[in-house]
């Protein structure tokens, strides 16, 4: 499996002036607040620290910008969906996420992580649509898979998959940050987009 050698926070941006020179492949993480965003970095990079992880949902606004073994960026997105945040606020995240993603021509995947108990919801879908529209590949990450009870599990796969029907070619992976169960998957989905 993939050897990490080298991890490192680069920088925390908003305005595209503020991004890395895109030089390198990348990888963008995106999904609702607190859903395990930090925590999914943390484990595929096997740092404890990295990626800021909180328990207070919605503390990441910013872009920020990882180095992964001089070779490629992860990308933490801000998180959305968050209910107590003011409608001026989502339209900024809407605003700061939209532009980064058009603007990013590095960019190889994008990461939709969701809760497995959950499965997509709006906001999901209309990211798949978004993304498909605009000819970007995502991968479908279901985590937080160890709360989920082995009787459970089957039926949350099966209504993501129904889900997915929409969207042919977008794979999903089960995981869990605290079990490390599907990291190794996720980076065979990580590696074939950043490499080819
Ligand atoms: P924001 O940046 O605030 O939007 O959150 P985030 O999406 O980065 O989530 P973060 O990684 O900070 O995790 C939120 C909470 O969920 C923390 O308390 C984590 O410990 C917990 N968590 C994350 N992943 C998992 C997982 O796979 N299993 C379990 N049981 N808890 C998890
Ligand atoms: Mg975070």
């Amino acid at each position: 499996m993939v050897k990490i050698t080298e991890a490192k926070f680069i920088t925390s941006a908003v305005r595209r002036e503020q991004y890395p020179a895109p030089e390198l492949p990348e990888v963008a993480f995106s999904g609702r607040s607190n859903v395990g965003k930090s925590s999914m970095i943390n484990c595929l990079l096997n740092r404890h620290r990295l990626a800021r992880t909180s328990s207070t949902p919605g503390h990441t606004r910013l872009i920020n910008f990882y180095l992964v073994n001089r070779r490629w960026y992860f990308v933490d997105l801000p998180g959305y969906g968050y209910a107590r945040v003011p409608a001026e606020m989502r339209r900024s995240w809407k605003k700061i996420v939209e532009d980064y993603l058009q603007t990013r021509k590095n960019l190889k995947l994008v990461v939709i992580i969701i809760d497995l108990r959950r499965g997509l919801e709006d906001d999901e879908l209309n990211f798949l649509f978004w993304l498909r529209e605009n000819g970007i590949p995502a991968l479908v990450v279901a985590t937080k898979a160890d709360k989920v009870k082995k009787s459970q599990r089957q039926v949350a796969r099966k209504k993501i998959q129904d889900q997915l029907q929409e969207f042919p070619g977008v794979p999903v992976v089960e995981f869990s940050a605290r079990t490390k169960e599907g990291r190794d998957e996720v980076w065979r989905y990580l590696i074939k987009a950043l490499e080819e």
